[in-house]
């Protein structure tokens, strides 16, 4: 599915004399290095400043709370993403509002928020929406712009799987006000732990966001409001400043694998405009430039594909098995089955298969012969 070892082997000798840079300086947290991150993470995505944290999980936070979330207030997100992306919000003491993801990229609708927001009542106030840019794609960002703008709703980006991607040639992290990365270890800029970044279009909020992964603190052992421990550290900044230079590269080779998984699939007769071909492939939005964090197919025989797939040494993942509207965490919104159709069917068909920018087009081939195998 990820082999990280054989990235770590063109890069060893690099990434050690980082780590060894950062212990011969003795600075741990924050400091010098983690500036220089923010600093080319803010270049990457176009934004205007970018803060370093813990994780992903904690620039979600983060985001929300810079973009003005507070305790009573709703956010509207997808069911359809990792946890974090509606937990963030009710760490942020917010009532998250999931609404449907679009049938064909199986990103949050668009259309569907704005008429959730046309007839939401009157005493509810939806601070923000959050969008995840699933598998890499970009949800459809100008529609949410205009949202924005027709409802005065700030946009905070979920971009964790999204380092790199672009819509209409700008880069994810600048399209909101706010927008949270995760550096875990399995991402397409990945560290060698924990590790996040906000990044953010307004100043003010990159100040404010620095103070709250600081214990809220503006000066050392004084405290103007709640904030956390939320800070990265050194050693993690500087591996992923080693990698930093190579993701445009990673990212290409990612685009080439998927195009090869495609054209594949589609020779072998798996995928065709004939809709009763056993696998279907996700809609692409024109406008997006994809990352492919994930190369995901909606399979029919799904969890049989899997088994079979397994069997033979073939990494494959689910993501997401279970939509979040229908975790028991959730049960208190009152969501069941059968409210949130679209992500619901997604969540028994998607299979992510192997991605990863060292992967051969060999191994590509074995895993659509194998699919094709188990189609015969
Ligand atoms: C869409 C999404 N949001 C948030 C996160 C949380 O990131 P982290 O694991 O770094 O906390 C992840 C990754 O796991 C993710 O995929």
């Amino acid at each position: 599915m990820l082999d990280l070892r054989r990235q770590y082997e063109g890069l060893r000798g690099e990434v050690l004399a980082a780590v060894t840079r950062v212990c011969d300086s003795q600075s741990y947290i924050l400091g010098p290095e983690v500036e220089a991150l923010e600093r080319e993470i803010s270049t990457l995505t176009g934004a205007s400043a970018a803060v370093g944290c813990a994780s992903g999980t904690e620039a979600l936070w983060l985001a929300l709370v810079a973009a003005g979330v507070k305790p009573g207030d709703s956010v509207i997100t997808t069911p359809f993403s990792f946890f974090a992306s509606a937990s963030s919000i009710v760490r942020a003491g917010a009532k998250p509002i999931f609404v449907d993801v679009d049938a064909g990229t199986l990103n949050l609708d668009a259309e569907l928020v704005t008429r959730k927001l046309s007839q939401r009542i009157p005493q509810e106030t939806v601070r923000a929406i959050l969008p995840v840019h699933l598998y890499g794609q970009c949800a459809d960002m100008d529609a949410f712009s205009s949202i924005s703008t027709d409802f005065g709703i700030a946009i905070v980006e979920d971009a964790a799987q999204a380092i790199g991607a672009k819509w209409k040639g700008r880069g994810a992290g600048s399209l909101g006000v706010t927008a949270a990365f995760s550096f875990y270890p399995t991402k397409n800029l990945s560290a060698y732990g924990d590790a996040g970044i906000v990044t953010t279009t307004d100043l003010e909020m990159a100040e404010h966001m620095r103070r709250l992964r600081n214990h809220g603190s503006p000066q050392r052992y004084y405290h103007d409001e709640f904030g956390w421990n939320g800070r990265i550290d050194a050693i993690q900044a500087a591996v992923l400043r080693v990698k930093l230079p190579h993701i445009a590269d990673w990212n290409q080779k990612r685009r080439q694998h998927a195009a090869t998984y495609d054209r594949l699939l589609a020779d072998a007769g798996l995928i065709s405009a004939n809709s009763a071909s056993p696998v279907r492939a996700l809609a692409r939005s024109p406008q997006a430039t994809h990352v492919f964090h994930q190369y995901v197919i909606r399979a029919d025989r799904r969890d049989e594909l899997r088994k079979f797939l397994t069997e033979r040494k073939i990494g494959s993942e689910i993501y997401y098995p279970l939509p979040l509207h229908l975790q028991n965490v959730f049960a208190y919104l009152g969501l069941k089955a059968g409210d949130l159709p679209v992500a619901e069917q997604a969540a028994k068909e998607v299979l992510a298969l192997p991605m990863f920018p060292e992967l051969t087009d060999d191994e590509i081939r074995l895993v659509v012969e194998s699919i094709s195998g188990f189609y015969s």
